[in-house]
């Protein structure tokens, strides 16, 4: 897993493997911060982190850290690359060496809200559902195919931060159903269109 901030959605997806949920483990977890939250929730349970610097850019990894994250994910033997917060855009070599296998949760029902505070971006607009949407990540920014999807209503008063803590709360319920059904084999994928599901 990798992740770049306070790592809830790590702890959701820890949480449902040590209750059996998920027939899977965490094999590493790694991130361009380096007192991150994800990677002190990953030490107080046991599994292994690490902090790789991210090199010069601001949104990216430059080439040198870039083959610093491969390795680490090869050296882990991870099948399946699960990003929670991460908050630099993977490309060329990195989606290359994980192709169909890097998974990302957004915190809106993309493809609307695609980027940044996304769900400011829903109350901005004034839609009265948003939600929160796990897909597979490609070239682009958060345009890669949807294998799941949660709606949570926009409610009158909210604020930016009481609407995104609503959307965290379905994220942490969502993000773990999606990657056991995954590692099950039991969503197909034929480019944009999966057999995954919404909840
Ligand atoms: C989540 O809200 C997710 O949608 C976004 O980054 C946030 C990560 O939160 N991609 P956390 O680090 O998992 O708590």
């Amino acid at each position: 897993m990798l992740g770049s901030g306070k790592g809830s959605n790590f702890v959701a997806i820890a949480e449902a493997i040590a209750a059996g949920r998920i027939p899977a483990r965490v094999s590493v977890v790694v991130s361009d911060v380096p007192d991150a939250g994800i990677l002190k929730h990953a030490a107080d349970r046991g599994i292994p982190s690490r902090h790789i610097a991210p090199g010069a850019f601001r949104t990216k990894l430059d080439e040198a850290a870039e083959a610093a994250f491969i390795a680490a994910l090869r050296e882990a033997r991870a099948d399946w690359v699960l990003l929670a917060g991460f908050m630099r855009i993977l490309k060329g070599e990195f989606l290359r060496a994980y192709e169909g296998r890097v998974i990302n949760i957004h915190p809106s029902l993309l493809p609307s809200f695609p980027g940044l505070a996304a769900w400011k971006q829903a109350l901005d607009y004034g839609v009265k559902v948003t939600g929160c949407t796990v897909h597979l990540v490609d070239q682009g920014v958060d345009t890669g195919a949807i294998l799941g999807q949660q709606a949570v209503p926009v409610r009158d008063g909210d604020t930016a931060e009481t609407l995104h803590a609503r959307i965290q709360d379905a994220e942490r319920a969502l993000y773990p159903e999606v990657v056991a059904a995954l590692v099950r084999g039991e969503i197909r994928v034929r480019g944009r269109l999966t057999t995954g599901f919404s909840r």
